[in-house]
């Protein structure tokens, strides 16, 4: 499987050069639609509605959303209040800050009436250092599902379970969880997902079943819930998970629900790996439970569930009686101490300092 062709981008730069391409995904899996982003306000309204999701495309729809800003204002002025604007839409998937950094300090660097140009083509070269990195992480998670594999009786497929959605559409291509999913597809490897639902906006069920059902990656969907019971049955050989913050000491947080499966897998023996590109490690933390702040999101989402009729009609209906309260968290940290390995682009390595600062230089690990 190469990458996909540009044109099936989870985001691209429209013909006319400009305007910038996304597909909406609050209407997944009913309805395929693309959406046109204009401007900076339809940039942050994507993000933060969520058209647009997962940490490694947030980044790379913020870029395209300061260049849409500099069109009007590239002063520092403009750039500024753009940036503003953008790092407010979502708290906790630091790669938003990550790209949101790089370009303005590549574009304060740049004479004004060069900006908009230099905007498009520094967000570009994120879009496509984001294939890349996400096929990287695909060659490195890879090896270690052959290992695993080897240990399965001969032609029993490895048994794979991940959460939330950190596929092709969280990314720009591959995913991270996802990228040694279809780099074994690619390389002939008996594989079967197990895709936890990951209420409550059902990420899983939604995103990540359309996404490996059309890819023809053998997948069954499961109650969030399910995944203890299944790993304590002998049912999973691997979990695999994204990130949307990582801590310089290698603490993760990821979408809810993340954190009750590390601790079954501990529990059970099974390896728990999370894969994620540099852009996701925030330097400045160390302790995750302590300090990666965790988005609130609307009770409304725990207290009803969005689905479709049989005859195609999108509705949203409630489940919990009138007036409950509800909580809605949208993601816990994992201790480094469950995970038993880290997946980037620069290879593997343990959840700790050292680990990353290993693969990523003591410069980065410094930067705090
Ligand atoms: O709230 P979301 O859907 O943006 O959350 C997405 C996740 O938690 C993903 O697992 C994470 O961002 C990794 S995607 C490369």
């Amino acid at each position: 499987m190469k990458p996909s062709p540009a044109s099936e981008r989870s985001l691209r730069l429209a013909p006319d050069g400009v305007s910038v391409l996304i597909l909406d995904q609050t209407l997944l899996p009913h309805a395929v639609k693309t959406v046109r982003l204009r401007t900076l306000d339809q940039a942050a309204h994507a993000i933060r509605t969520m058209q647009v999701r997962g940490s490694n495309l947030i980044g790379v729809t913020a870029a395209y959303g300061l260049a849409l800003a500099l069109r009007v204002d590239p002063s520092d002025r403009g750039l500024d209040s753009a940036y503003a604007v953008l790092i407010e839409t979502r708290p906790t998937a630091v790669n938003l800050r990550w790209a949101l950094d790089l370009m303005r300090e590549h574009l304060r660097g740049i004479p004004v009436a060069r900006r908009i140009e230099a905007a498009y083509a520094k967000a570009a070269e994120l879009l496509e250092d984001d294939v890349a990195t996400n096929r990287a992480i695909g060659d490195h998670g890879l090896e270690i599902f052959r290992k695993l594999l080897a240990k399965r009786p001969p032609g029993e497929p490895l048994r794979v379970l991940t959460h939330c959605n950190a596929g092709r559409i969280a990314t720009l291509d591959w995913g991270t969880a996802t990228a040694p999913i279809y780099r074994a597809q690619q390389e002939g490897l008996p594989i079967h997902v197990w895709v936890s639902e990951t209420r409550p906006r059902n990420q899983g069920a939604a995103l990540t079943a359309w996404e490996l059902g059309g890819r023809q990656v053998p997948h069954t969907l499961i109650a969030d819930n399910a995944a203890g019971h299944l790993m304590q049955h002998g049912l999973v050989d691997v979990v695999i998970v994204g990130a949307d913050r990582v801590t310089a000491q290698g603490d993760v947080a990821n979408k809810i629900g993340t954190y009750l499966k590390a601790l079954a897998a501990r529990e059970h023996g099974i390896p728990f790996y999370v894969a994620f590109v540099g852009g996701s490690v925030d330097w400045n933390l160390l302790d995750g439970v302590r300090d990666i702040p965790i988005e609130q999101r609307s009770a409304r989402e725990v207290t009803h569930i969005t689905g479709m009729t049989a005859a195609g009609k999108r509705v949203e209906v409630r489940l919990a009686p009138e007036g409950t309260i509800a909580r809605n968290d949208g993601f816990d940290v994992t201790p480094a101490k469950f995970i038993t390995g880290l997946i980037t682009e620069r290879g593997v390595c343990r959840a700790s300092a050292a680990g990353l600062a290993r693969l990523f230089g003591r410069a980065a690990a410094q930067r705090r």
